[in-house]
């Protein structure tokens, strides 16, 4: 399956607003991203998908809202704070640190640098550990701060909140906990554009299930999780695939774990990881806090750590790969066509409407009423700024799935084009029929 270049989808992101590098007129900061017009709109519109599904669609799944700060205790207690590191290795000839397990080993202990292509050896260079937790500080006296840190998975602020939302919904098993939010990790590989950033977002679930049920909820949200990729928002399926971890690649919590991957044009990478966590995090932080966050099972009568299957999807990554899936470049009339052909669920905006001449006062003033007759159907967008061709390219760009243009004809018949994005078809649609037209389509 063909995949766009991730410097062509780079250069759409800056062109057209959907992302733009943090800080920028002061220079930016190294691998944090914002999101502009465009961007933010399609990435609310991922997250509601995924929301729709896993949160209004179903009565066994309840959100939650958890904060980004957190207690120091709570690292301990999941092991971030002694285990969530990455082994680095600093090249002596050009000063960049690498992840050693990114690193070719030429020979035992000496790994080839990959910026400068000098060797470096483990003998002299010593390999450190680092610990990817962003650390601050809360409170004002000095002396009496109190150490926290900013959450590295949204993860944490549901197990910790575990025994609130089961006393306040008294949900019986298996049921989850959803929440859509940032999180922060002081990444050391810092390329590949918002694939891998120090602050992003993820959409994560922890499924609660008894303990001798979680091989058949980790085989269901697999299978889950790959439909919602292909069917809710579009992705092409002979893009994605699973890559099972092998033990040793298995991170302190998981029983086992599998990767939903993308082709992207640097390789198939990561989207999201389905985990098998047992009951670590419950157990652990029942020790830690000394909290009793069993599960009552009142027909059997008894207290038990119920077993957690976690999808965990990274918001930023599946915003990358829906551009990457998109992304087309066709010949038409012998000129390039870039056009982005987004599910429209998903479509930043739907419908775009421009009057053919914008020097008739008639023809804008009707396109302005059509908008203003849709715009509360679904996102639509009136454009007036640039020649018919130029704004067609924009929309196709951006990857609206449909153009609506005033022209003369209009005025008298009551007519106008509508112009689908994917087939450049046009067809003259009556004004008073537009509303059942797009019901039709979308
Ligand atoms: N709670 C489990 C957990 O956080 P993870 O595999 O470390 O597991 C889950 O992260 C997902 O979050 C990844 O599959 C990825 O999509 C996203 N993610 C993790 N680190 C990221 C980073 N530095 N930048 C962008 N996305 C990231």
């Amino acid at each position: 399956m063909k995949t766009a270049k991730l410097s062509d989808i780079v250069s759409l992101c800056a062109r057209r607003g959907f992302v733009f590098p943090s800080c920028q007129i002061y220079g930016g900061l190294a691998s944090i991203w914002d999101y502009g017009p465009l961007g933010a709109v399609l990435k609310k519109n991922i997250k509601d998908a995924w929301w729709k599904t896993y949160v209004e669609f179903r009565n066994d799944i309840l959100a939650v809202d958890t904060s980004l700060i957190m207690n120091e205790e709570v690292f301990a207690a999941s092991g971030h704070l002694s285990g969530f590191n990455d082994t680095l290795l600093e090249c002596k000839q050009c000063r960049r640190r690498f992840k050693i397990e990114h690193l070719e080993e030429v020979e035992e202990g000496v790994y080839k640098c990959p910026e400068c292509a000098s060797l470096i050896d483990t003998k002299n260079n010593p390999v450190r550990q680092f610990n990817l937790m962003l650390k601050t500080h809360l409170g004002v006296v000095e002396n009496s701060l109190q150490t926290a840190y900013l959450r590295p998975e949204t993860a944490q602020g549901m197990f910790v909140n575990f025994a609130n939302v089961l006393n306040t919904t008294h949900k019986k098993l298996p049921f989850g906990i959803a929440q859509i939010g940032k999180s922060f990790r002081n990444e050391v590989t810092t390329k590949s554009f918002i694939f891998r950033t120090r602050e992003f977002e993820q959409m994560e679930i922890e499924f609660f299930v008894q303990p001798g049920k979680a091989p058949e909820f980790y085989e269901y949200w697999k299978q889950e999780r790959m439909r919602w990729y292909v069917e809710e928002i579009g992705i092409n399926e002979e893009n994605l695939k699973f890559r099972e971890h092998a033990k040793e690649e298995l991170a302190h919590y998981a029983k086992a774990c599998v990767d939903v991957e993308y082709n992207f044009s640097f390789g198939w990478k990561e989207l999201e990881g389905i985990a098998s966590r047992g009951d670590f995090d419950l157990s652990r932080h029942a020790e830690f806090s000394g909290k009793d966050l069993r599960y009552y099972d009142d027909r059997k009568k008894e207290r038990f750590f119920p077993y957690v299957i976690e999808p965990s999807a990274g918001v930023d990554r599946t915003f990358l790969a829906v551009l990457n899936d998109a992304y087309c470049e066709e010949e038409v009339n012998g000129r390039k066509r870039v056009v982005l052909k987004l599910n429209k669920k998903i479509a930043p905006y739907k419908i775009a409407v421009f009057p053919l001449l914008k020097n008739r006062p008639e023809i804008v003033e009707l396109a302005k009423k059509i908008y203003e007759d849709l715009k509360y159907t679904r996102k639509v967008v009136y454009d007036d700024t640039a020649a018919i061709g130029k704004l067609y390219r924009r929309q196709d760009e951006i990857g609206t799935p449909f153009c609506i243009t005033v022209d003369v004809d209009s005025l008298s018949d009551g007519k106008v084009t509508v112009r689908d994005r994917d087939t450049m078809q046009q067809q003259r649609v009556s004004i008073g029929g537009l509303k059942e037209y797009f019901q039709d389509k979308f």
